[in-house]
């Protein structure tokens, strides 16, 4: 049976000091255990600290919130796979709505960055989702399977293997309005199915929820065996919070 993920998407707060004590107070108030990883998306600046603060822990790891597909290079600002390693992450957003939507990253850039993580050997978690509008229009299933396409569609079963998937619909991150357990896990079937298609084995891939996950709605979200894990942003900005949702109990896993 595979992990729950509980993933910290840390966004632009917390700088080293205040993300190794947060760190620090998560795993303090966790015990090691193998069906769970506690996975922390901290900022750049602040990987290093928080590596340091899991270490030793096999229950957890730490990504980058987004990588440049090139390298190395004249690309000031950006951060490569290699660098995010070097700093000791082991996993990468890639594609979050936040990069879609107010950075202007494209389908197929994610692509890129997915096969520039997986080339250095990062984990790479594709975030997907449809905004309102598309929700609207009926067109949400097409949205997150073109997403898709774009971004592991050209990857083999092997690599895919080594794929995560967070649904997060646009209009439900930071909102405090979530997906409904059932509506996410329905988006969750498409999800496998589209791995399915691939060819990749349907318990190898990981799909988790996003968008206002909060102490109070985790447990009935994933009562919904359909969600391998949930990918938290404001929810996890404080242990208190943090160690609520950790602490969710999974039935069956
Ligand atoms: P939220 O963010 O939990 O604050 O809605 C989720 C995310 O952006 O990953």
């Amino acid at each position: 049976m595979s992990a729950v993920l509980f993933a910290a998407n840390w966004k632009m707060h917390h700088g080293p000091r205040a993300a190794r004590a947060l760190a620090q107070a998560v795993l303090a108030g966790t015990k090691p255990v193998a069906d769970r990883l506690l996975l922390f998306f901290p900022p750049a600046v602040s990987l290093p600290a928080v590596v340091e603060a899991v270490r030793g822990r096999t229950d957890a790891a730490v990504g980058a919130q987004n990588i440049h597909w090139e390298p190395k290079g004249a690309f000031t600002g950006e951060l490569s796979a290699l660098l995010a390693m070097e700093a000791g992450a082991t996993w990468t957003l890639v594609g979050h709505s936040e990069r879609r939507h107010k950075f202007g990253e494209t389908d197929d850039e994610t692509g890129l960055k997915v096969r520039a993580a997986l080339g250095a050997g990062l984990r790479p978690m594709l975030c997907v989702g449809e905004t309102l509008q598309q929700r609207t229009d009926g067109e949400k299933e097409n949205v997150v399977r073109r997403q898709l396409e774009a971004g592991v569609g050209a990857l083999g079963a092997e690599e895919l293997a080594r794929v995560a998937v967070a649904y997060e619909p646009v209009w439900a991150i930071g909102t405090g309005v979530n997906a409904t357990p059932a509506d996410a896990a329905a988006m969750h079937r498409t999800i496998r199915e589209w791995f399915a298609r691939r060819g990749a084995p349907a318990a190898g891939c990981s799909v988790l929820y996003g968008g206002s996950v909060s102490p109070e709605n985790a447990a009935a979200l994933l009562a919904e065996e359909e969600l391998d894990g949930v990918l938290v942003g404001g929810a996890s900005l404080t242990a208190e919070s943090w160690l609520r949702i950790v602490a969710t109990p999974r039935a069956g896993r």
